[in-house]
């Protein structure tokens, strides 16, 4: 799901590429849909709604639902699930006082150069009382998979490696503070170790994912790049069955506007 577009790089998104690659990621958003609690009849955003998967469900519960997403395959994938779905970027919200809840599963770890703005936009858009429930990549995020990244970035002599990193994966304190600054009450914040079997291995996963590292090399480079990365991570996440497992941490979240 993308939201903003990345600095260095920007990261574009095929939408038959995430079903292909990616679909565990909306199947495992059950956890912060149960934690939204869904009522028939409310109004809710969901903010980087991606092909639309989860905002369906919603519908099917009798929610209103409008989905912001700024990628246009994401947003045309959307369309065709009847969605109402509209291009908007994630730290320039347009809405005030409009929704009873804001909901937003794996999208703001993309916002890294304003994670501010969403949650500013989110309370922007939330009538009084109305609650904002998320969940994001978490502190320690993917970490073997973005040292390996940058370890075979360093190889090939592009410095400042980190500078690639498009992700941004806070710690509870964190997240709560910018809750709290944005005006927010949070109720719960929670790290949770995530690991999360990936149905295409590591290489579905790093084309899917890791395109604002390839950025960094010429197109041709590319593929021998990410082949080194999935070597790199082979003992350590890929079992002798031939299963990968990424180390996934998320960040659950529920916030109130009082
Ligand atoms: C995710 O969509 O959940 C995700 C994407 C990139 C890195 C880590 C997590």
């Amino acid at each position: 799901m993308t939201l903003s577009s990345q600095s260095p790089s920007s990261h574009s998104w095929s939408a038959a590429d995430y079903a292909a690659n990616a679909h565990f990621v909306p199947a495992l958003g059950q956890p912060v849909l149960d934690l939204l609690q869904p009522q028939p009849g409310e109004r809710i955003l969901d903010l980087g709604c991606g092909d639309g998967i989860l905002a369906e469900k919603l519908v099917a519960l009798g929610v209103k639902v409008v989905g912001i997403d700024n990628s246009p395959d994401m947003i045309a994938a959307a369309r065709l699930r009847e969605i109402d779905a509209r291009m908007m970027d994630a730290r320039s919200l347009t809405f005030e006082n409009e929704f009873d809840a804001v909901f937003s599963n794996a999208a703001l770890h993309w916002v890294k150069d304003d994670p501010d703005a969403p949650v500013v936009g989110a309370f922007r858009a939330l009538v009084a009382g109305g609650r904002f429930v998320g969940e994001l990549g978490g502190h320690g995020c993917v970490s073997a998979i973005a040292v390996a990244l940058m370890t075979t970035l360093e190889r090939r002599g592009i410095p400042d490696a980190a500078s690639w990193i498009p992700w941004y994966f806070p710690t509870v304190d964190e997240y709560e503070t910018r809750l709290r600054r944005a005006g927010f009450v949070p109720q719960s914040v929670q790290l949770l170790p995530r690991p999360t079997l990936l149905p295409t291995g590591m290489r579905g996963w790093l084309e899917t994912f890791a395109n604002p590292f390839c950025a960094a090399l010429a197109q041709n480079e590319r593929d021998d790049f990410l082949d080194e990365v999935t070597a790199i991570l082979k003992p350590v996440l890929c079992d002798s069955q031939g299963r990968w497992t990424a180390d996934y941490m998320r960040l659950r979240f529920a916030a109130i506007k009082t």
